[in-house]
């Protein structure tokens, strides 16, 4: 078989019922439709968006991992959408770190791994249960008359912005702006954009990069423990190769290939839309798993029960979320060269999409695949992507997920669903843009 068959018929359908923004909002989402076209057509051409969409998770993770695969970058942009490259928005995407790849991309990584590791998520720990319990105590004041309130609009979103903002850098004072900005240029993550995603991307980019490029201005003159800071540090520190690199950073679970040797170092106007990746990349993500997964324990009490009489399953059960209803659906890769991927022959430049999704319900991973079951072993998600683009924010997304729902059950023993929550409307991202919950149901 080679890549242009369209599959068996009906295949095409089920892929369209799947990925229609909002549709399928029964309580499988557009998992029964992917786990049907994992039997029929676990490799499927999708003639008219021309990209394979991937179901099985062997599959997913041989793409992402694999040598023969890279992401879509500034050269594709170039020679495939002429249209969009005068675009604010789409040259800072196709040169940021996921639109670039090998030595380019490594070039990016590498200053952003060294300056931010499993030390600086440990620290980051103490100020993300103190946000976490400030926000509790908001939903506790907008529920205490009985009512119901919006877990994402109180919880779920400023949680995110406010840790992605202490991350950084960004004063509380602008972090409301950031939250609008910052929505606005996530349209960027969407593999489908319209014009008028387009549009807001390109104002939010514009607006954001400025903002980036004075804060560092600001971190240069007086360096804080922040990213800004610590990459101004490294980007000096490569400079002046020599000077120690923050030891026990974290890479990626690739075997390293992501250490950088000499490298040239990234100027002020990169190193802002690193920081503008960071921030675009981190939060409505965050912010999808946290309204899932508190409306998944909340649709499944018996879950939820196991997890207050042991809040030693709280770590494998954010994995259970991940792995049942991750926040990103999907990512595309190009092949390099002609590669076979389940059977097919994947043409050089052909796109590939990995449904990230279907690979975590994929029944020859994991037993019992549709059962969301908190203390399930051996999950190995791959919700965080894997390979040279795997998620660079996956432990502080756990820890942030991991402590809210700790508290969460805690605080509020009786905590419900209060009326119909609101999906966001993506074909990506999994995520509620509206969520009621009553505190006393
Ligand atoms: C539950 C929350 C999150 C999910 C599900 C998630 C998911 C992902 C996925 C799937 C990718 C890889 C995309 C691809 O291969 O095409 C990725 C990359 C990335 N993520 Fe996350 N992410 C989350 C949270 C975060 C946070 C909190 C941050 C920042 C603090 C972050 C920063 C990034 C960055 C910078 C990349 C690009 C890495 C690269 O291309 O080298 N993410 N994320």
């Amino acid at each position: 078989m080679d890549g242009s068959s369209a599959g068996p018929a009906g295949a095409v359908g089920l892929l369209r019922s799947a990925f229609a923004p909002g549709a399928p909002d029964s309580p499988q989402g557009p998992y029964l439709p992917l786990a049907l076209l994992r039997e029929i057509a676990p490799v499927l051409h999708d003639e008219e968006l021309d990209t394979r969409f991937l179901t099985g998770f062997a599959d997913c993770q041989a793409v992402l991992s694999g040598p023969a695969f890279a992401v879509p970058d500034g050269d594709w942009l170039r020679r495939e959408r002429p249209e969009w490259a005068a675009r604010p928005a789409a040259e800072f995407f196709y040169a940021s770190l996921l639109g670039t790849n090998g030595a380019a991309h490594e070039r990016l990584r590498a200053p952003l791994t060294a300056a931010f590791g499993p030390r600086r998520v440990a620290e980051l720990s103490a100020g993300v249960e103190k946000t976490v319990e400030e926000l509790l105590d908001r939903f506790a004041d907008a529920t205490s008359d009985g009512g119901a309130a919006d877990f994402q609009e109180i919880v779920g979103y400023p949680l995110p912005v406010a840790v992605v903002g202490e991350l950084i850098g960004v004063p509380r004072a602008d972090r409301e702006r950031f939250h609008r900005l910052g929505r606005d240029a996530a349209r960027l993550l969407e593999p489908v954009r319209s014009d008028e995603d387009w549009h807001r991307a390109d104002a939010a980019v514009t607006v954001l990069r400025e903002y980036f490029a004075a804060l560092l201005r600001e971190r240069r003159a007086r360096p804080t423990g922040d990213l800004a800071s610590a990459l101004l540090a490294q980007a000096g520190a490569d400079r002046h190769p020599g000077v120690d690199r923050h030891p026990g950073a974290e890479s990626p679970p690739d075997g390293g290939r992501h250490r950088a040797g000499a490298r040239q170092p990234l100027g002020e106007g990169e190193l802002a839309d690193l920081l503008l990746l960071v921030f675009v990349a981190g939060f409505e993500t965050t912010a999808g798993l946290l309204g899932t997964a508190v409306h998944t324990l909340l649709t499944h009490p018996g879950q939820a029960a196991l997890l207050r009489a042991d809040p030693g399953l709280l770590p494998g059960a954010v994995e259970e979320v991940l792995r049942w209803d991750g926040p990103v659906l999907m990512t595309e890769r190009l092949a390099l060269r002609p590669v076979g991927v389940g059977g097919v022959t994947v043409p050089a430049g052909g796109s590939v999409t990995a449904v990230l999704g279907a690979a975590n319900r994929d029944p020859d991973r994991y037993p019992d695949p549709d059962a969301f079951l908190v203390h399930r072993t051996g999950v190995r998600v791959l919700s965080f992507g894997a390979g040279p683009h795997y998620c660079f924010g996956a432990a502080l997304a756990r820890l942030e997920g991991a402590l809210l729902l700790g508290r969460l059950l805690e605080r509020f023993p009786r905590l419900a669903p209060a009326g119909e929550p609101v999906r966001r409307s993506s074909a990506c991202l999994r995520s509620f843009d509206v969520l009621p919950l009553a505190a006393t149901g």
